[in-house]
């Protein structure tokens, strides 16, 4: 979105088009400030040019395009969250069915779709489907945005055709960063149950990480290396996933708060044996019995990694502490003032982003609970106000 968001632009003209569709939004989290002004300005761009607006192009289609900015919450990507959050009201998942193509936004037939989805238009329109579906595997066609972080060399978004390797990925990226070996790993996101070197050449394709006990999810792939605590780990996506529990149902409520709590005791050093068992057993509870997929997501690392590393977590427990140095994980100096002066609520923003801030951890610095979020959001309202291409037109 910041490099071309012209794509995006092009693909909701066309896929709005197809499915005769005369106002189309485009939601994101407000906090990502520099992508919400290039956006605005993408559109503003497309109004002029005549790519949208009135009769575009002389043909008779209409379709205006509203950027939206959100207050920030990670429910708020669930499409039907997403559509309360549109409409003025706090964003929790609906009851389904109606689905959003039956009844949606002000319960108007909608069609919700992922940027990248509707981004990936022009280019499959322009190129041909041939072009497309020649890339990938069997039944995973085409490319995607893989994205790396965390232990990696050359971390960011690399486009690849599905089906590619981790291992061929690192290629790419400079391998895991020097001195170290890679311990574990989120082929989907922090929701999606962790693999480690054994799945180095699993081909990232639906089925076959699928068959390996995990999902392609977001293709946001958090590499750790040898250094890193899991329990740690595992802990700071669980706090996130607590803090991002929309609260509608009781199982991911009240389940995600108590598994933070008993990670909290086992990563700290004053847990037992019986909680690694209790862990499970709230996983169990939450998974399966929650209103929406967030419940689900919060335990699967938790599971995978009390599979994978059962000892480690046994050790916390045997040692009445931690055994990994924090600061040796950590991407930046440890402790370091500039660290705790970064700006912007990245806590909130992304999981990997809560597990790389340790000093967020400390009780330092920004954390979700002390960002000054409605600042922020008059700040970007305002910006929208006089950004908007129609108050401009109109002025
Ligand atoms: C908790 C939760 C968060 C989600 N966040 C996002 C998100 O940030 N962006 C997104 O495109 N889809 C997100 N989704 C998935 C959407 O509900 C929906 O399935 C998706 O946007 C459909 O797009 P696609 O069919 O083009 O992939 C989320 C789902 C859940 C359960
Ligand atoms: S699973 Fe969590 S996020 Fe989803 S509806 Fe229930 S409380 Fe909200």
């Amino acid at each position: 979105m910041m490099a071309n968001p012209h794509a995006l632009i092009e693909g909701v003209a066309i896929t709005s088009f197809a499915i005769r569709s005369n106002h189309s939004f485009i939601y994101l989290r407000g906090e990502v400030v520099h992508v919400y002004r290039r956006l605005l300005q993408a559109v503003r761009e497309a109004y002029e040019a005549g790519h949208l607006g009135k009769n575009i192009h002389g043909s008779g289609f209409d379709l205006d395009v509203t950027v939206h900015a959100g207050a920030g919450a990670y429910i708020c990507g669930e499409e039907t969250a997403l559509l309360d959050s549109l409409e003025g009201r706090r964003g929790q998942p609906r009851l389904k069915p109606p689905f959003p193509a039956v009844a949606g936004l002000y319960a108007r037939p909608t069609v919700v779709n992922n940027v990248e989805t509707v981004a990936s238009v022009p280019s499959i329109i322009g190129n041909g489907v041939d072009w497309f579906t020649a890339m990938g595997t069997e039944r995973s066609k085409g490319m995607g945005l893989f994205s790396l972080s965390g232990h990696v060399t050359k971390p960011g978004q690399y486009e690849a055709p599905l089906g590619i390797t981790l291992r061929e990925l690192l290629d790419m990226a400079g391998g895991i960063r020097e001195g170290h070996e890679l311990k574990f790993w989120t082929p989907g996101g922090s929701s999606t149950p962790i693999f480690t070197q054994d799945q180095l050449d699993t081909p990232l394709d639906y089925e076959s990480v699928g068959a390996e006990g995990s999902m392609l999810g977001t293709r946001a792939l958090q590499l750790f290396d040898d250094t890193t605590c899991v329990v740690r780990a595992v802990t700071r996506w669980t706090e996130f996933y607590k803090h991002e529990s929309c609260g509608k149902c009781t199982p991911c409520r009240e389940g995600t708060y108590w598994l933070t709590q008993i990670l909290k005791r086992i990563e700290g050093g004053t847990g037992t044996q019986a909680d690694i068992q209790q862990l499970l057993d709230t996983c169990d509870s939450i998974a399966g019995r929650s209103f929406c997929a967030l419940g689900d997501g919060a335990t699967s690392s938790i599971v995978s990694a009390v599979a994978k590393f059962h000892e480690e977590f046994e050790q916390h427990v045997a040692l009445g502490a931690c055994p990994f140095d924090h600061a040796a994980s950590a991407l930046f100096e440890y402790g370091a003032e500039e660290a705790v002066e970064e700006p912007v609520a990245d806590a909130a923003a992304e999981p990997e982003a809560a597990v790389a801030d340790e000093a967020a951890e400390e009780g330092e610095g920004h954390t979700p609970d002390d960002y000054d979020g409605t600042a922020a959001i008059s700040a970007l309202n305002e910006f929208a106000r006089v950004n908007d291409p129609k108050t401009e037109k109109d002025a």
